[in-house]
């Protein structure tokens, strides 16, 4: 037969509590099971029934309850329903719930489960069917329900794997088991990824420890549903290191519970191995500091056009303003006149000039002003060269990928990086990639400058704090060059983890408290403490900055040109005059006298 479901959705008084009904009973043992279904709601509130089976009495509670039902009579909805958390499942029977849809199964797997049970099977044989199924809440009543009233309820962490509860005792009938797992172990692997998890030896009880804010919140959540941390180290080839990509392979192989590392998220298409993210961080490349503009290119960096032009403005108008009020006339206006002018130019550069004998008091005002600003523009000029030259500026930082090219920088990278790079298309040989992502961190914390590396900003905050051992910081975070401005940091987890929402609502409480935080913030002492880090400075000498005759190769230029020019001028002005040919045709005529 076809599976056919209805959803009935019973309106009526929605205020009406399961309490309030009145409902025709047509059998004792109904009666019973509407008043087990109303216990339940009290013990959990659920919004949704879902029936499997038909011929039994469940079908037929359902038009006495307020909540939306789902009817399943064949046992299997093979549809990717959603189902919301709060559903109850009843089952006619053993095995009449026969679902084999992944994700249906997924959605349902923590619900609660009520079964009706045939008198000949045993509630043992139950619960290890469905604990084999890796489901947990399970409760059965058997056909004579009506008559004692027993409910048999699956409990995991003990000798008798059920517990006989009777309706009308004061007992819950589902328990979360997981909250105390009485020493079960959780199986996990780590790793060694500091700061996220760093292994050491307790020096007083010689014990192995493990801390890192990605351990620290593992090793917490263990404690607290009293459970076994069980390193999985034999996966672990000998000899080999692994890192958070094989962590997260072995999770989904359902061969870890919790990886105590980062979970591979890129390219996931959902949630399935995933747990709640962790934290947001950014994944972005950390640069090198560029460096130092060359001494001999900062007497070019002060000669900056547009001050240059208002300068020269300001010289004509002295020139004007001294010609016009020598003359009181535009008479000896002249194009060389303003920008040769002898006073004005001579004024402007700070050199003395012969002060018009005489002088009005505006012809006065005048000089006084382009003394003043000579004093300004020679101080201004001489400041600025000198402390560029104590302090050279640094030359512009990179501000996307094709900068790239233009630098002696290249990029390392990891292979599993190296995928959300490609986007970018970079050319071979600007990469150095590493196929082990522990040797890529490796080859980071040398500091080496020639690199770009690509950093997650919570790793970053270490080594901004390393860098403070350091005579001066070597790199910068930048928020330009990134492989994704927002990564969020999952911790791998198994595919049907029982315990999943109790790890998640534990990785919430921890942030409530702001643990996670403090751990980031004081991970690199951690890092120092335990020499992970080495406590030096990694910052090579810089170079014994002397100048050199280099150095002032264009303000060497700047003077030769000029001193040319100038000679030329009087070359031309010598040979020109008709008085120079005079005096030496008269010369040449005395000598020959002689
Ligand atoms: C349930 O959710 C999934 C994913 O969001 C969607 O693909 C699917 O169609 C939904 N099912 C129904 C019945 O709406
Ligand atoms: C924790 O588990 C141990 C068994 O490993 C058990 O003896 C102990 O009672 C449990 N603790 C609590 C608080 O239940
Ligand atoms: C870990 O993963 C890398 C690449 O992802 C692989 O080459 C290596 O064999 C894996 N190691 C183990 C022990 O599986």
């Amino acid at each position: 037969m076809v599976w056919f479901i209805i959803v009935l959705l019973c309106l009526g008084n929605s205020l009406a509590q399961i309490s309030d009904l009145t409902v025709y009973k047509d059998s004792e043992l109904e009666e019973r099971l509407l008043s087990l279904l109303q216990k339940l709601q009290i013990e959990q509130m659920y919004d949704t029934l879902l029936i499997y089976g038909e011929d039994c009495v469940f079908p037929s509670l359902f038009t006495s309850l307020p909540v939306s039902t789902v009817l399943v009579s064949s046992g299997s909805t093979n549809f990717d329903w959603n189902f919301s958390s709060l559903t109850l499942i009843l089952s006619c029977g053993f095995q009449a719930e026969r679902e084999e849809n992944y994700r249906t199964l997924i959605k349902l797997q923590n619900s609660r489960r009520l079964i009706l049970l045939s008198e000949n099977i045993q509630p043992e044989t139950v619960c290890d069917y469905y604990t084999k199924k890796e489901q947990y809440n399970i409760a059965m009543v058997k056909e004579n329900f009506d008559l004692f009233g027993v409910v048999h309820s699956c409990r995991i962490f003990q000798e008798r794997k059920y517990e006989k509860i009777n309706l009308f005792e004061d007992k819950t009938i589902f328990k979360e088991q997981f909250r105390n797992m009485h020493g079960a172990p959780i199986r996990t692997l780590s790793d060694m990824a500091p700061p996220r998890s760093m292994v050491y030896r307790d020096a007083k009880t010689g014990e192995e420890k493990i801390i890192g804010f990605v351990a620290n919140l593992i090793r917490h959540f263990v404690q607290k549903v009293n459970a076994t941390m069980d390193m999985q180290v034999k996966l672990i080839e000998a000899g080999t290191k692994i890192s958070f990509e094989n962590i997260s392979k072995w999770a989904s192989e359902d061969l870890l519970d919790i990886g105590m590392s980062e979970a591979t998220s890129w390219e996931k298409s959902n949630f399935d191995t995933l747990s709640y993210p962790y934290l947001m961080t950014s994944h972005c490349f950390m640069v090198p500091i560029p460096d130092v503009v060359p001494d001999s290119k900062i007497y070019m960096i002060i000669i900056d056009p547009p001050v240059l032009a208002v300068l020269f403005i300001i010289f004509c108008i002295f020139s004007l303003l001294l010609i016009y009020t020598q003359q009181k006339s535009w008479r000896g206006l002249s194009l060389s006149s303003v920008l040769l002018n002898d006073k004005s130019l001579r004024g402007f550069l700070g050199q003395p000039f012969p002060f018009p004998r005489h002088s009005s008091r505006i012809l006065k005002l005048i000089c006084l002003n382009v003394c003043f600003s000579s004093l300004m523009t020679t101080t201004m000029y001489t400041a600025y060269l000198q402390s560029l030259f104590c302090n050279p500026p640094l030359q512009p930082r990179l501000h996307n990928f094709g900068d790239l090219e233009k630098t002696r920088f290249k990029v390392a990278i990891s292979s599993y990086e190296m995928l959300m790079l490609q986007r970018f298309n970079l050319c071979e040989k600007q990469l150095k990639i590493f196929d082990n992502s522990n040797q890529f961190s490796y080859f980071r914390n040398t500091f080496n400058t020639d690199y770009i590396y690509p950093v997650t900003s919570v790793r970053w905050s270490t080594f901004k704090e390393q860098q403070k051992l350091f005579a001066y910081p070597l790199f910068y975070y930048s928020d330009s060059l990134c492989l994704n401005l927002f990564d969020i940091f999952s911790f791998p987890i198994r595919r049907h983890l029982p315990y999943r929402d109790l790890f998640e609502e534990h990785i919430l409480r921890q942030h409530e408290f702001g643990l996670p935080k403090y751990w980031i913030d004081r991970s690199f002492a951690d890092m120092l403490r335990l020499k992970i880090t080495p406590f030096e400075d990694l910052s090579p000498p810089r170079l014994n900055d002397k100048m050199h005759l280099d150095d002032l190769y264009w303000a060497l230029v700047m003077f030769g040109t000029g001193l040319g020019i100038s000679c030329w001028c009087f070359a031309i002005e010598f040979l020109g005059s008709p008085s120079f040919w005079r005096r030496l045709r008269e010369s040449m005529w005395l000598r020959i006298q002689n």
